[in-house]
């Protein structure tokens, strides 16, 4: 088992928010958001998720993060530590297996964006004209086994080269560089979308919540998305909580990072919404909103080309930091428990989630098993079952347990205990309190009510 202090730390609290911020913000916030929202109903969707985030997202941020920082452990480890001989690792377990199902089907999302990049780089990208060529365009390059399998296998290699650096030499130095840019790209392209004509009609479409889509799927999908976009569930704020210094406050920072994610999921709502109302596109049609509606989009508007090339090179970096926290639990929980090197741990565990990309890469017509029959890309294919069963119930799940234990098991007084260390115990009596209701009683019972209903009503996808 290797020696705690031999597993590297973020250089402090700037290096870790950037870190943290980088796996949070994502193709969860980009890709996964908009069209999300847009299956469901716009504004109810946002406002639902963003009571969730609040409600639930801080507080399993704060509990994750003080269960790592406590214990300097991977999620596995992280559980032994604290409750020895108990079966309380196996929460860790699911975690681990939850990373690898995720990192197995967000690679291949991830490999997209680095082949539309690229086309949109050469010029391809012009052909796509309206909405037909666009989506045949789309499906022609998914349906490419080669394309797809080597993109994945592409992006993976990035992954490995970054997380083999270790803590602040590979993860913290890339986010450094990379989160800036990605917030200017950002930035750039939302003034540019709400400019354009019919561009505020997609913010009130963002905002304005239409409750007779209230639906139970609505429910889950935000749910599962708050805890996706937050990087919540599975134990990756355990992992990067625990390469925390002690002195730093864990308060702030998390609520730092939530607050990160949260207003650039709402940025990239602002990028694609007035878009997709200035083409007067569909915002309900599913995975391929951003690839397929807005290269279109792009072709209509002046500096599209240049736009096109920023959009998809911001979600491909966002993708990045991502995909580096999801190996990293995995390669962290390898070190710990296995004794592996970071450096072997990396090659072996990248490889075996290229493996596991495979089925995901070839779902889009490739394989006509693995892509859900006629209706292809939009109905039941092996990587949106992927995504629903890790990315939806296998985390709420996960968060659920991470509650009870953290309000039940651990108890409060030493969750707050392990969320003070360093400096103190500044916080004021009533937040604390808040605290411990939330992560104790709602937190929990909130996940649970809603899991019931999807099994009780049979509304599982
Ligand atoms: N949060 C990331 C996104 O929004 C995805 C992600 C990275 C993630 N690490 C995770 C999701 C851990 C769940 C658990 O794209």
């Amino acid at each position: 088992m290797a020696n705690p202090s031999n597993r590297g730390q973020w250089s402090g609290r700037v290096g870790f928010i950037l870190a943290a911020a980088g796996s949070a913000i994502g193709l969860g916030n980009i890709w996964r958001f908009p069209y999300s929202a847009g299956e469901g109903g716009g504004g109810l969707f946002v406002i639902i998720y963003l009571g969730f985030v609040l409600v639930i997202g801080v507080p399993v941020m704060l509990a994750e993060l003080a269960i790592g920082r406590k214990t300097e452990r991977n999620p596995v480890g992280a559980f032994k530590a604290l409750v020895p001989s108990s079966w309380w690792p196996a929460v860790g377990g699911l975690g681990v297996l939850t990373g690898f199902g995720i990192l197995a089907f967000y690679s291949v999302i991830a490999g997209w964006t680095l082949g539309y990049l690229g086309m949109a780089t050469s010029g391809y990208l012009s052909q796509a004209v309206d909405a037909d060529a666009s989506g045949s365009i789309f499906s022609t390059f998914v349906a490419n086994p080669m394309f797809a399998i080597a993109l994945a296998g592409a992006f993976l290699l990035l992954t490995i080269t970054v997380v083999r650096g270790g803590i602040s030499g590979g993860i913290e130095r890339i986010a450094k560089i990379l989160m800036p840019v990605l917030f200017v790209l950002l930035i750039v392209l939302a003034v540019r979308s709400i400019s354009l004509p019919n561009g505020l009609d997609g913010i009130s479409y963002l905002f304005t919540p239409d409750w007779s889509e209230l639906s139970l799927s609505v429910v889950m999908g935000a749910l599962g998305q708050a805890l996706f976009s937050l990087s919540l569930g599975m134990g990756a704020m355990i992992t990067y909580g625990s390469y925390m210094p002690k002195h730093e406050n864990l308060w702030k920072a998390g609520t730092y990072v939530a607050l990160a994610d949260t207003t650039i999921a709402i940025l990239a709502g602002l990028i694609i919404f007035p878009a997709l109302f200035f083409a007067g596109a569909e915002p309900g049609s599913g995975p391929g909103l951003v690839f397929v509606v807005l290269p279109t989009i792009f072709n209509q508007m002046p500096f599209g080309y240049i736009v096109a090339v920023a959009f998809f090179a911001l979600l491909a970096i966002a993708a990045l930091t991502s995909t580096i926290s999801l190996l990293e639990v995995l390669v962290s929980y390898f070190v710990d428990e296995r004794g592996w090197t970071r450096e072997r741990a990396s090659w072996l565990i990248g490889t075996g989630c290229f493996l596991l990309a495979v089925p995901s890469a070839l779902a889009f017509g490739a394989v006509p098993a693995l892509s859900g029959g006629e209706d292809g890309w939009i109905a039941w294919d092996f990587l949106t079952l992927n995504n629903n069963i890790w990315g939806n119930y296998s985390l709420s799940i996960g968060a659920f347990l991470i509650c009870v234990f953290a309000g039940w098991k651990w108890g409060v007084p030493k969750l707050l205990d392990a969320l003070e260390d360093g400096d103190g115990r500044i916080y004021p009596l009533p937040a604390r309190g808040m605290f411990g209701v939330l992560i104790k009683v709602v937190c929990p019972l909130a996940v649970l009510i809603v899991l019931i209903f999807i099994v009780v009503t049979g509304s599982y996808f």
